[in-house]
């Protein structure tokens, strides 16, 4: 079913796109630069197929933090839920996506969520395979199989770009190294988190990745459970508490939907129940959150009271 372009999402668009001339786009990672900080778009994915949009939703879009909320479900299903929170922790922090502070600051060192660089890193390396090759593909199928969609890839560009510059992430690795979270080689480890990172949809794929979740992992047009409902349950959770970083607060209460965040600009949202969302706005605020995609989501969120609190 092709996805209808919905007038009434084209005027939250213009007047959420007001916003983008207060953000910047991302450009530690320097293949992440070449995008025009003014693009808004939306699509939003129903459980029975049906699809409204606005904007430009062909434009692809790399995962980057998106892809940390996938391996987390991946890894779930790979290892029991013990085995993974022994080694990242489930709780919020007020500290920025990439810091090192917390790290250092605490005992035992563990890192605090999975959805900071440090307890992403911590998941990337729980994938289960033989090589860094047979993991990317695994997490690759998984992904394809929530998009419903079989030809998406990664784009090279964009991995060795953050390969090439990932200096802090790999200062994280050190540190669970020495405490014993990784005992794999950080330059194998940062290959596979790049990649995973790099995987690239666009919104309508990535809209389609949240109805899987509103749907508690069900497939909505198989019906099939492509991944159990207690860990579409503990995803969701993390998305509400710590998905939009040290702005997850605020972005609870204005907005109230579990949804996660990427620097690509690109938001996934799952309103339980109901749809999925897929967001992409370049132009982040200070939190490293799309900004337009956020005031997107509260007008959306305050017209049709999607609010789950
Ligand atoms: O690890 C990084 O820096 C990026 N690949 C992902 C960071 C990210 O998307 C943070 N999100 N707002």
């Amino acid at each position: 079913m092709p996805c209808q372009s919905s007038d009434e999402l084209k005027k939250l668009v213009k007047e959420a796109r007001t916003v983008t001339k207060h953000g910047q786009v991302a450009d530690y990672i320097p293949a992440l630069g070449k995008v025009n900080a003014h693009d808004l778009s939306i699509a939003i994915n129903y459980p029975d197929g049906r699809c409204i949009s606005a904007g430009d939703i062909e434009r692809k879009i790399s995962l980057q933090s998106i892809s940390k909320v996938i391996s987390l479900a991946l890894v779930l299903m790979d290892r029991n839920k013990e085995y993974v929170f022994e080694r990242v922790g489930m709780e919020p922090t007020g500290d920025p996506f990439n810091s090192v502070a917390k790290l250092e600051s605490m005992t035992p060192s563990k890192p605090l969520n999975p959805m900071i660089n440090a307890g992403a890193l911590a998941v990337t390396h729980m994938i289960k395979g033989n090589s860094v090759d047979e993991r990317f593909q695994r997490l690759l199928t998984f992904i394809r199989e929530l998009a419903g969609n079989d030809t998406i890839q990664y784009n090279k560009e964009i991995a060795r770009s953050e390969f090439e510059t990932a200096h802090l992430n790999r200062a994280l690795c050190y540190f669970l190294k020495q405490h014993r979270i990784i005992d794999e080689d950080v330059e194998q480890l940062i290959d596979l988190y790049t990649k995973q990172c790099a995987i690239e949809m666009n919104c309508l794929d990535l809209s389609r990745i949240g109805v899987v979740f509103a749907l508690d992992g069900g497939d909505p047009q198989t019906g099939k459970q492509i991944m159990p409902a207690n860990i579409a349950r503990i995803c969701k959770t993390f998305m509400v508490t710590c998905g939009m970083y040290n702005a997850s607060g605020e972005f609870a209460i204005k907005i109230g939907i579990p949804a996660k965040s990427g620097v690509s600009g690109g938001i996934m949202g799952a309103v339980p129940g109901k749809f999925g969302i897929g967001i992409f706005g370049p132009a982040l605020d200070d939190k490293g959150n799309s900004i337009a995609g956020i005031k997107l989501l509260e007008l959306l969120s305050k017209n049709y009271q999607l609010s789950m609190f």
